[in-house]
């Protein structure tokens, strides 16, 4: 019998090598029949396997998710009738030009149900106990789903999901806190949020004797004992600003099944066989700076290898755009995961009146592209300074300037200023402010210009 296609050694003369591997899926018989005998003909090599394929002939009918997962391993699909409008030459040694790929649409980032949410095709339950330490919806109004923060949410999601604890590392703004409270208003989850730094001891995560109000002292649990007890998720945030042998008390609580003594008090055991169960929706999560930032100190690989850490990427000049046309349009982007592209659903606009300007798009693409501009020659990003070169500290210029920025603007609109006062007003504000020297500050009217975001300073009234 001849071996199939798939895993035919013969290669075809170098003359007469067609470039396309053609898989014909989901489609009629008779069609079939049709296609493969006219891309013979043509040159076109008929494969079995849709792996081995480089272009996949299908059926009218197919359903947009076969479509989605045949292009996502041969990389283009097209219809018979697509291929057959190409008109492409009967010659037997000429290589037929596809016509352009026909992406599919991107799948719903998050589908909500009653009981559950999906993310990217991993279904999450959500919680069913209200708690008033699940963060409100208000908090994420302003929120774009960019790559970055799409990654972040699944990692997150993955260990919450398989019940390990989660590490964040990640510049300053690289919306690390911001994925976690927002997969916890999806899920509905209470979080138990801790700001760590030099002085946080024990105590601020176990607990602490207090005055009673009946007179001496009674121990009061602290987030760890009260989150596994209620099954909330505790927050450790800039984790590595604490002290080593603070951190360190928390290694067992990141052991699978987690478990805590509370030596400081009467030696309650919280986990296995103790005297109080871990609840199953206890779960850890912290986030970092580098270690290269002043001040953090490098976590121990022993703390390092009980989370499944996940590194936080800083947003660039496209995630900055992107940012401002969901405040303005409420437009999501298409991200990618796992192979797959996912968008989520368009959102209600936060700065709806500047979507009213007559160029409001090219403004966008402009202050976006200062922003980047001068946060770049800050050095956000780890990037040379050419802002601040003397000083010992960096400027610091992130999503929160630029929040800040359109919040100001939007604000001046709606109170009647001019649009050109209020850009001008709000640029000076938020980012020549924060600068020490006449220096820098020309260099920042300078990149303001050269983006189109101001006319010349000096034309001002
Ligand atoms: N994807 C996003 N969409 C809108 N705002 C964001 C986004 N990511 C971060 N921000 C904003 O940027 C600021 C810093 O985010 P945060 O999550 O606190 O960063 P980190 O914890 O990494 O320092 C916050 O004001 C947050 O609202
Ligand atoms: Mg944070």
């Amino acid at each position: 019998m001849k071996a199939p296609d798939l895993f035919s050694t013969d290669a075809p003369p170098a003359a007469a090598r067609p470039r396309e591997a053609v898989v014909l899926t989901h489609m009629a018989e008779e069609e079939k029949t049709e296609a493969a005998a006219w891309l013979r003909e043509r040159g076109y090599r008929i494969v079995s396997s849709t792996r081995v394929a480089n272009l996949a002939l299908v059926g009218e009918g197919v359903a947009q998710n076969d479509l989605r997962q045949i292009c996502a391993i041969t990389g283009k699909a097209m219809t018979w009738r697509e291929l057959k409008a190409s008109r492409p030459s009967a010659n037997a040694s000429v290589t037929v030009v596809a016509p352009p790929l026909r992406e599919p649409d991107p799948e719903p980032l998050f589908i909500e149900e009653e009981d559950h949410v999906t993310l990217a095709g991993l279904v999450l339950p959500k919680n069913q106990h209200a708690s008033p330490l699940v963060p409100p919806a208000a908090q994420f109004a302003h929120l774009v789903i960019d790559q970055p923060l799409a990654e972040t949410m699944r990692a997150i999601a993955v260990g919450v999901v398989h019940g390990r604890p989660v590490a964040l590392e990640g510049e300053t703004a690289a919306a690390k806190t911001t994925a976690v409270l927002y997969l916890a208003h999806l899920l509905r989850q209470g979080v138990r949020r801790l700001n760590l730094n030099g002085a946080t001891d024990a105590g601020e995560l176990v607990g602490r004797f207090a005055p009673a109000p009946e007179g001496g002292f009674r121990f009061v649990e602290s987030v760890l004992p009260q989150a596994m007890r209620h099954g909330e998720w505790v927050l450790l945030d800039e984790i590595n600003l604490a002290e080593p042998q603070c951190v360190e008390r928390l290694n067992p609580v990141l052991e699978q099944p987690p478990t805590l003594i509370l030596s400081e008090n009467d030696g309650t055991v919280f986990g296995c066989n103790g005297d109080i169960p871990v609840h199953d929706d206890f779960r850890v999560i912290a986030t970092y700076n580098p270690a290269a930032y002043t001040g953090r100190n490098a976590l121990s690989p022993a703390l390092r290898s009980r989370f499944h850490v996940h590194c936080a990427k800083a947003p660039g000049l496209q995630q900055d755009l992107e940012l401002l046309r969901r405040l303005v349009h409420g437009t999501q982007p298409v991200v990618t995961l796992a192979g797959r592209r996912w968008q989520a659903d368009k959102a209600q606009p936060v700065y709806a009146s500047i979507a009213d300007w007559p160029e409001a798009d090219a403004f966008l693409a402009a202050l976006a592209k200062f922003h980047n501009h001068v946060a770049k020659a800050a050095g956000q990003g780890g990037g040379e300074a050419s802002l601040g070169r003397d000083r010992s500290e960096r400027y610091c210029f992130n999503r929160r300037s630029l929040l800040f920025l359109v919040a100001m603007l939007d604000c001046a609109l709606r109170d009647g200023t001019d649009p050109d006062t209020a850009l001008r007003t709000a640029v000076g504000d938020v980012y020549l402010g924060q600068l020490d020297n006449a220096s820098d500050e020309r260099a920042v009217i300078r990149m303001a210009e050269a983006c189109g975001l101001i006319r010349p300073w000096k034309d001002a009234a």
